[in-house]
């Protein structure tokens, strides 16, 4: 069933669990998500970005979102990944979606509230659910590159400002993840998840999960995060199914035997980080 993020989020929030957010870009994706939700009985959020949009269409993202959830024998949110501006967001509300991401991280703190003030009276006025980014999480996302240097991490007390101004329902902040493949061990600032949960008690949001060591991720989601945002490591898990296809079966030409197996890998991975986040049986 097509749920908003709000209540998705609030029943991790009060249980502390985290949700998997994983991102979609054609139908094999999808499916690996929600056959993964399906047999670990997990809620789910099935995000795409605006890289992800314009690769597919909106239409067949939100029509094959739409589809999944309202098949599905469990709770899925269809949610936009790092929106940029007013015009996206609201094009994916138009088709369906049930929560929206506005990224305002790159602007300064009272930009950065505006922007998602403005895109809250709207899309709480339809009952979609709203996510915010305070601070700046390095690494390349689709294609938006925010250098390690540039990384600045969340000020609690510029988040709790943030959230008495805006209402927003789940706050992403950076604590020491990054966006795509890490060159070393990240390292995350636990008390600062920590301390940020305790001064707002609301949905936190970890960007740039992938790759990042099991213990750490159960350290985090009990330090408060209740949404895992993961992108890199599903697209590892399919290209290189792919790539071991093809060298066992060079002359294969049925696009069906090589997507196949790439769904079915793609799938496993999903499983185990529902495992991970403890969403498994939440359903
Ligand atoms: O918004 C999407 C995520 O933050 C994905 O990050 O590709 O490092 O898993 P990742
Ligand atoms: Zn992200």
């Amino acid at each position: 069933m097509l749920v908003t993020g709000k209540e998705l989020l609030q029943d991790a929030h009060k249980n502390n669990y985290a949700v998997g957010a994983f991102n979609v870009n054609n139908m094999e994706i999808v499916q690996a998500i929600i056959e993964a939700a399906e047999e670990t009985n997990s809620p789910v959020i099935l995000q795409a970005s605006q890289g992800g949009l314009k690769y597919a269409g909106i239409e067949y993202i939100a029509e094959l979102g739409k589809l999944a959830a309202n098949k599905a024998k469990v709770p899925v949110v269809l949610h936009l990944d790092h929106g940029t501006d007013f015009d996206q967001v609201m094009l994916c509300i138009r088709h369906g979606f049930t929560s929206v991401m506005i990224d305002g991280s790159k602007h300064e703190l009272k930009e950065n509230i505006n922007i998602t003030k403005k895109i809250i009276e709207v899309a709480h006025a339809v009952g979609v659910s709203v996510e915010a980014e305070l601070g700046k999480i390095g690494g390349t996302e689709d294609n938006i590159t925010v250098d390690e240097r540039d990384a600045t991490f969340t000020d609690p007390e510029e988040a709790k400002l943030f959230v008495e101004e805006t209402d927003v329902d789940s706050l992403a902040i950076a604590v020491g993840t990054a966006h795509g493949v890490y060159k070393g061990e990240p390292k995350i600032d636990f008390d600062r998840i920590r301390t940020i949960k305790g001064l707002l008690n609301m949905p936190l949001v970890l960007h740039g999960s992938s790759g990042v060591p099991a213990d750490s991720i159960e350290r985090a989601v009990a330090a408060g995060i209740n949404k895992i945002n993961i992108d890199t490591d599903l697209r590892i898990a399919f290209t290189q199914a792919i790539k071991d296809f093809n060298k066992k079966n060079p002359d294969n030409i049925d696009p069906r035997k090589l997507l196949g197996p790439a769904k079915e890998a793609m799938k496993e991975v999903i499983k185990e980080k529902m495992n991970l986040f403890g969403s498994a049986g939440r359903a």
